[in-house]
């Protein structure tokens, strides 16, 4: 049966994709079409013509290359005068209403390997509370605190947008107001064999993923969240992680840093924990602040020492940002170097065979295509990257078991706590790592940092006893 849109994979030379629609059902047809429709034939081919072309994956251009100047925290002798001044500046946005929060949860968490949407997972120390319900307090602690509640713009996939829109109507969106809190789906992009061509998953569904935590600036775009961001005021966008817990996801100094320097882009670092790290690194190139990833530093740059015995490469990517509201539009717009780049992933991609049974390659079989948020960094005007402590902004659930996993994540949030109640006067005993002997939890809506936990600690009297699974709310 003739049908434009098969004849255009066609002549793309993707036939494949409607190898087995004469034996589909009409509704099972209707949805093949409908995903096809999704793709974008001429970027797979340009994909293919540049990322799975020989030589493609030979690392990338290390010409001019120098470590990105980041501002340090006063302690470790940073100005303590413009660290003050920039905690006002965020304030003063924050009590004006023009920063809203922006999480990323689309990805697939495949290596934590959990059945749900990532922001289910429950993550804290006495509540087991889930990742989505730390935020939702953080963010309805900090509305209350600056006298104006924020928008909270939430990224789904296509796998995942029913169940976390259930998820929050059955929780009562933790006590957010419903208006203010928006989902929307990310874009994706189909998987395709070594040699371009796009692979189905099962006779009658083409093998389509989330187009990486980048999809992010064209689906802001697309969704409307932009246009509503410009209708409420919004400039800012303070964008963080589905799976870290302990992210200050509204956090005045970062947000008044952003703002007093005209940044469009703004990053947080936290000095790499040991040279080897596998986390991205802020460096400088012919101008322009990037990331360069771990996989494509040489290790003898990942190692390199200046004089004080301290990394060269020292400043690693945690996936925090601000993202200026007319910076996303013109990144989503695209156009001659501003579009993002894709990056390949060679994976083990379930598809089918010749007759249309499902294989499931021990090896990788595909290519997978997707965008990365830092890429807008090198486009940004004025980008700023300022340092924060690991401890207080970064305990990532990332895999079932061993580093970053929910025990490690609980064992920060609980440190996190115990620093808190420290400082504050209580005796709290603590292993040599800071890790209380008690469990204990701090809930967001008494002190989601530093400074509003020692408010709320202040007036309580008398204060409570510390005793095991201690929950103060
Ligand atoms: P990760 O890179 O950790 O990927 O995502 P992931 O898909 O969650 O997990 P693995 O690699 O399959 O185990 C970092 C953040 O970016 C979001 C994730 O939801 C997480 O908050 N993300 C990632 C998206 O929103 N969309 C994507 O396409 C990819």
């Amino acid at each position: 049966m003739p049908h434009p849109l098969i004849d255009k994979f066609q002549r793309a030379g993707q036939g494949q994709v409607f190898d087995f629609f004469q034996l589909l059902s009409p509704e099972a047809q209707r949805r093949l079409l409908e995903e096809a429709a999704e793709i974008d034939l001429a970027e797979v081919e340009r994909l293919t013509h540049t990322l799975l072309r020989p030589g493609a994956t030979e690392g990338i251009d290390l010409d001019g290359l120098a470590p990105a100047p980041y501002e340090r925290r006063p302690e470790n002798g940073g100005d303590a005068a413009a660290w003050s001044l920039a905690k006002t500046a965020g304030e003063a946005a924050l009590r004006a209403g023009s920063v809203a929060a922006f999480t990323v949860a689309g990805g697939q968490g495949t290596r934590l390997g959990y059945d749900g949407p990532k922001g289910t997972f429950l993550v804290t120390p006495v509540k087991r509370k889930p990742l989505f319900q730390v935020f939702a307090e953080k963010i309805l602690a900090a509305g209350r605190r600056y006298g104006r509640p924020l928008h909270w713009f939430i990224m789904t996939s296509h796998a995942n947008h029913a169940a976390t829109e259930e998820f929050f109507a059955e929780h009562h969106f933790f006590g957010l107001e419903r208006p203010r809190v928006h989902f929307f789906r990310q874009g994706r992009m189909p998987a395709v064999t070594l040699d371009g061509k796009i692979l189905l998953e099962t006779t009658g569904s083409i093998a389509l993923s989330p187009d990486g935590h980048g999809g992010s600036l064209r689906a802001l775009d697309r969704s409307g969240a932009l246009d509503l961001m410009k209708r409420e005021g919004i400039d800012t966008l303070s964008y963080f992680q589905v799976d870290n817990p302990l992210v200050r996801c509204i956090d005045p100094a970062f947000i008044g840093w952003h703002i007093m320097r005209q940044s469009e882009m703004s990053s947080k670092m936290v000095p790499k924990a040991y040279a080897e790290e596998k986390v991205g690194h802020f460096c400088t190139q012919r101008g322009k602040t990037i990331v360069v990833e771990y996989s494509d530093l040489p290790m003898a740059m990942q190692r390199e020492k200046v004089a004080s015995d301290q990394l060269r490469y020292l400043a690693g990517s945690i996936a925090i940002h601000l993202l200026d509201r007319e910076f996303v539009r013109r990144m989503a717009e695209g156009g001659e170097g501003v579009a993002l780049p894709f990056h390949r992933a060679e994976k083990k991609i379930p598809t089918v065979d010749a007759a249309g049974r499902p294989v499931k390659p021990e090896t990788a079989n595909g290519v997978k295509f997707e965008m990365f948020v830092f890429d807008a960094l090198p486009a940004a005007k004025n980008p700023v990257v300022i340092e924060t402590l690991r401890v207080d902004d970064f305990s990532p659930v990332k895999n079932a078991a061993g580093v970053d996993s929910p025990q490690t994540c609980r064992d920060d949030q609980m440190r996190q706590f115990a620093r808190w109640l420290r400082a504050n006067g209580v005796a709290l005993e603590t292993d040599a790592t800071g890790k209380p002997r008690l469990t204990l939890e701090v809930a967001p809506l008494f002190g989601y940092d530093e400074d509003s936990f020692a408010d709320a600690w202040k007036k309580l009297s008398p204060p409570p006893a510390i005793v095991d699974a201690l929950y103060l709310a």
